[in-house]
C-alpha cells in the first residue's frame, strides 16, 4: 500500500492544500493521502490562536467526500514538538508493509537537511515535492543534491493548483473579505461560526450573541454575516460594516415578553401589528441592543439593522445588502432562493425588489397582515426600477416563486 503523508499546521486548511493532496495522489499513484495535523507548539501560539483540535476539525470538514484523503490526529496526541521522523516510525509500526511518501512543498525541500535524523527519515520515506510558484531556483537542482548526498528518493511535480496561503485566508477573515473561493465550504462555515481569525473585539460580540440566541437563530445570523461579507465585496461596500450588521441584525430575536419590556424601556410605542406580534419590533429594538449591549456606534450599521425586515424607500447599499443577506443566506431554503442569490450578484436593486415582491405574495397567500412600511418600500423600489426599465437601463425580473418569511 502506498500512502502519502502531508504534514502541516493547516491554520486553516485551504483549497490549495486539498488540490496538492489530490494531485500527489493521482500523479504518484498513491492509495491514499493522510493529512498529519501538527499539535499546538509548546510555549507559543500559532497566528489566530486556533487550537489544534479546531484545526483538525477544519481538516476533517475539508476532506469530507474526498476519496482517499483523510486526517490523522497522531501528532495532536503527542506532547511537545513533533518530529516527522517520529511520526513516520509510528505509522510504519502501526501499518506494517505500508510504503510511505512524504508530500512537501518546494519551500520545505530546501530546509530538509536540517530536519531531525534526516538520513534515517530519507531511508524510510520517498519524498514527493510539489513545486510552488514564486520560489526562486529549480527544485530539481535541490532534489538532485539530496539524492546524491542521502541516496534519497525524491520526485518533483510541477505546481498546477491554486496559489493560496493560510496567511492570506486569515487576513481576509480579519479584514472582512470573502473566503469562499479560498477554503472548502465546510471550513468557511467553521471559521465564521467560531469567529476564528477575527479580531478580539469582534469575536467577543459574536460570543455574546451566541450565548443569547438559540442555535438555529445563531446559525442564521452567522449565515447572514457570511452572505453580507460576500455581497459587500461584490458591490464595493465596507466589509466590516456588513459583517457587523449581518451578525447582529437579529440580536433582538428574543421572547415576546422580553421585547414588550424592552420596548417600554426604550419608549418605543408598538403599532397595531406589533401589539399583535411583538416579534415585529425586533428590527427597531435590534438597533437599540446593538448600540447598548454590543457597543456598535456606526449609525450606518444600526440603520441597516433597523431596516432589515421590510426595507424602506431609500436604502443605502449597506441596507440593501443586509436586507437581502437575511433572506438568501446559505441556511435559507425555499423555492426561488437560488434565483435570488444569482440576482443579488447581478443586480442589487432588482434583487431587493424581487425579494420584496416575494414577501408580499407570500403574506397575501397566507392572509397575513401587510405592514405599510413594507408597502411603501416595495412601491418605491418598483417605481424606480420600472422607470429605469423604461429608460432601457434594466432587464425584466419576474418574481415567480413565493418565499417563506420570518414573522
Ligand atoms: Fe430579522
Ligand atoms: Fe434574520
Amino acid at each position: 500500500m502506498q500512502l502519502g503523508l502531508f504534514g502541516g499546521s493547516f491554520n486553516p486548511i485551504h483549497n490549495g492544500h486539498v488540490d496538492m493532496a489530490r494531485r500527489a495522489k493521482s500523479q504518484f499513484d498513491l492509495d491514499g493521502v493522510v493529512f498529519m495535523v501538527a499539535g499546538d507548539p509548546p510555549h507559543k501560539t500559532l497566528s489566530g490562536n486556533v487550537p489544534a483540535e479546531a484545526r483538525f476539525a477544519m481538516v476533517q470538514a475539508a476532506l469530507l467526500g474526498e476519496e482517499g484523503l483523510s486526517a490523522s490526529r497522531l501528532e495532536l496526541a503527542r506532547p511537545g514538538k513533533s518530529y516527522t521522523v517520529d511520526t513516520v516510525r509510528t505509522v510504519l509500526a502501526e501499518m506494517p508493509g505500508v510504503e510511505l511518501s512524504l508530500i512537501i512543498g518546494e519551500d520545505m525541500l530546501l530546509n530538509l537537511p536540517s530536519w531531525r535524523e534526516v538520513e534515517t527519515l530519507l531511508k524510510l520515506v520517498r519524498v514527493l515535492v510539489i513545486a510552488r510558484p514564486g520560489i526562486s531556483g529549480d527544485p530539481e537542482d535541490a532534489a538532485q543534491v539530496l539524492r546524491k548526498r542521502y541516496n534519497a528518493r525524491i520526485e518533483v511535480a510541477p505546481f498546477l493548483g491554486k496559489d493560496i496561503s493560510s496567511t492570506h485566508v486569515r487576513t481576509c477573515v480579519h479584514e472582512a473579505r470573502p473566503i469562499s473561493g479560498l477554503v472548502p465550504p465546510g471550513v468557511e462555515r467553521l471559521v465564521y461560526e467560531n469567529a476564528f481569525y477575527q479580531e478580539e473585539a469582534f469575536a467577543q460580540k459574536q460570543e455574546k450573541l451566541r450565548a443569547l440566541l438559540n442555535k438555529k437563530r445563531y446559525e442564521h445570523s452567522v449565515g447572514t454575516m457570511r452572505c453580507a461579507i460576500s455581497l459587500a465585496a461584490r458591490w464595493g461596500v465596507d466589509g466590516k460594516a456588513a459583517r457587523l450588521a449581518g451578525l447582529l441584525h437579529d440580536c433582538a430575536k428574543l421572547p415576546p415578553e422580553r421585547l414588550v419590556q424592552l420596548a417600554a424601556q426604550y419608549g418605543l410605542e408598538p403599532d397595531a401589528y406589533e401589539k399583535e406580534n411583538p416579534g415585529l419590533m425586533h428590527d427597531r429594538l435590534g438597533a437599540c441592543l446593538a448600540r447598548d449591549v454590543y457597543g456598535v456606534q456606526e449609525e450606518a450599521v444600526l440603520e441597516a439593522i433597523r431596516s432589515h425586515t421590510y426595507g424602506k424607500p431609500d436604502m443605502t447599499a449597506l441596507d440593501e445588502i443586509i436586507f437581502l443577506a437575511d433572506k438568501i443566506e446559505p441556511t435559507r431554503d425555499y423555492p426561488g432562493v437560488d434565483t435570488l442569490r444569482v440576482l443579488a450578484e447581478a443586480d442589487l436593486e432588482s434583487a431587493v425588489l424581487a425579494c420584496m415582491e416575494r414577501v408580499h405574495a407570500h403574506l397575501l397567500e397566507e392572509k397575513r397582515p401587510i405592514k405599510p412600511e413594507g408597502e411603501a418600500a416595495r412601491a418605491a423600489f418598483r417605481n424606480r426600477i420600472e422607470a429605469q426599465k423604461r429608460a432601457g437601463a434594466r432587464t425584466d425580473i419576474e418574481p415567480d416563486q413565493k418565499m417563506e418569511v420570518e414573522s
